[in-house]
């Protein structure tokens, strides 16, 4: 069956609205994907930004929660956009300890070394699944490949400063 979509020749008025582009189930699912771990990022950094001690506390104390408000800003714009796309986003707190990718986070004080090692680690992880999501996002929805970019230079971009700080100490 063919649907006539201009009135006619000298008119490009459409004689229907398109509909809404809405998200194939497994872009939904890496979108999903990409949610959780952005939360557990953001819940690490700020856990590793309050029990951070040592010589560099103060400098990677706010290095942290610059990190921190990345990854919870991501979120957010992951999970609006999975709404926009009439897709569900589930960011419980269960939900995310049950399928985040990141190791979980040691409990305690934690030495600035140790913890700029740990947070660079999350971030590389985060940045993998990123560019995994880019390659799954790109060709269906070029709009939320732009998303997951911007949210990869930010990462990596907070990773590169976490490795100089490592490289120096
Ligand atoms: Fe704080």
């Amino acid at each position: 069956m063919t649907t006539t979509l201009h009135a006619s020749p000298d008119n490009r008025r459409r004689t229907f609205d398109a509909a809404p582009f809405t998200a194939s189930a497994p872009l939904a699912a890496t979108l999903q994907d990409v949610l959780v771990d952005l939360l557990e990022l953001h819940a690490q950094t700020k856990q590793a930004h309050w029990n951070v001690v040592g010589r560099g506390f103060r400098g990677l104390h706010l290095e942290l929660d610059e990190i921190a408000a990345t990854a919870r800003e991501a979120a957010d714009e992951f999970a609006e956009r999975m709404r926009a796309l009439g897709a569900t986003p589930d960011g419980r707190s269960d939900s995310v300890a049950r399928t985040t990718t990141l190791p979980e986070f040691p409990a305690g004080r934690i030495e600035d070394a140790r913890a700029t090692a740990l947070v660079l680690g999350r971030l590389n992880t985060v940045g993998c699944v990123l560019r995994a999501a880019f390659s799954a996002a790109g060709d269906e929805d070029p709009a939320t490949g732009d998303l997951v970019n911007t949210t990869l230079q930010s990462i990596e971009k907070h990773a590169w400063m976490l490795r100089d700080r490592l490289a120096h100490d």
